[in-house]
């Protein structure tokens, strides 16, 4: 298969009430790793790239890498621009091969969000690309934004009719009182301002923040409509503590084939144990 757009693999998921995972990724390994979790759980998969992981690794490597995974292995895979909020980046990216996209502009008054996703909508779409923009703020830091507690904005259901309505996008992230990182306490997450958003929003919706989030919880998004669960955190964690304890036990260790391979199956194991959170495992 060739890389796809997450347009048929949400729609899917929202019509058989399951989410598609989104891992972001950061280099081959934790590409290898999100890729060997969809196959092994027959589970539709999108590779999320952050801006800084794209600077890092460079569009033309990600989508080489993903290309590959995609022709050698017979699930659906998007590879996706998570939290970009420049335009001209977007469209770079998607010259390299990206088929899908987040804009960012939710820290912008509403008709500037509203204007700068039609922008991108417009452009993205001429090239099948798949588009997501986020009503509201997340407390948290992802890549280069941070918002802090008193910033933090709730998505209204009555502001997303109208956003829906004005930017032709495929997915909508929702801000419901998950969090960029770890939590401090136990998250709580407004239920019911999910089931109203639903109520009222027929495309997709986007759970940023999932890490950290209790299974029952994540679940209970799920069934109340979110399509497309965001992970990040919970995969950088297990990765960097098999690292280090490896590099402790083995202080001479100098390999990168060796250190790199405990560190990659206990990002492995999360990553599988996310798929079956989400019940995409055995859709294709
Ligand atoms: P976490 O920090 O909860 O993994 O959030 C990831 C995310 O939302 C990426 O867009």
């Amino acid at each position: 298969m060739s890389l796809i757009s997450t347009r048929e693999m949400l729609l899917q998921a929202q019509k058989e009430n399951y989410a598609v995972p989104a891992f972001n990724i950061h280099n081959m390994e934790s590409m290898q790793v999100v890729v060997e979790a969809a196959i092994k759980n027959r589970s539709p998969l999108i590779i999320a790239a952050t801006p800084s992981t794209v600077r890092y690794a460079g569009a033309d490597y990600l989508v080489a890498m993903a290309e590959t995974a995609a022709r050698k292995y017979d699930i659906p895979i998007a590879l996706h621009l998570d939290h970009f909020e420049k335009v001209e980046e977007i469209k770079s990216a998607i010259t390299a091969g990206f088929t899908s996209c987040m804009i960012d502009a939710s820290k912008l008054p509403f008709k500037e969000n509203i204007s700068k996703v039609q922008e991108v909508a417009s452009y993205a779409h001429r090239y099948d690309v798949t588009v997501e923009a986020e009503l509201g703020k997340l407390i948290g830091m992802e890549d280069d934004i941070v918002v802090e507690e008193k910033d933090v904005i709730y998505t209204n259901p009555e502001d997303a009719v109208e956003f829906v309505r004005q930017c032709d996008i495929d997915s909508l992230a929702v801000a419901i009182g998950t969090a960029h990182g770890l939590y401090k306490g136990k998250p709580h997450l407004d239920f019911e301002r999910l089931a109203a958003i639903r109520d009222v929003i027929s495309i997709p919706l986007v759970l940023h923040g999932a890490s950290d989030v209790p299974a029952e919880m994540l679940q209970k998004t799920i069934q109340l409509g979110i399509c497309k669960v965001n992970i990040a955190t919970d995969l950088k964690i297990p990765f960097a503590n098999a690292l280090r304890k490896y590099l402790k036990e083995h202080p001479e260790a100098n390999d990168p084939r060796k250190y790199l391979t405990p560190a990659k199956a206990a990002m492995l194991e999360v990553a599988e144990d996310k798929i079956v959170l989400c019940g995409s495992q055995n859709r294709y």
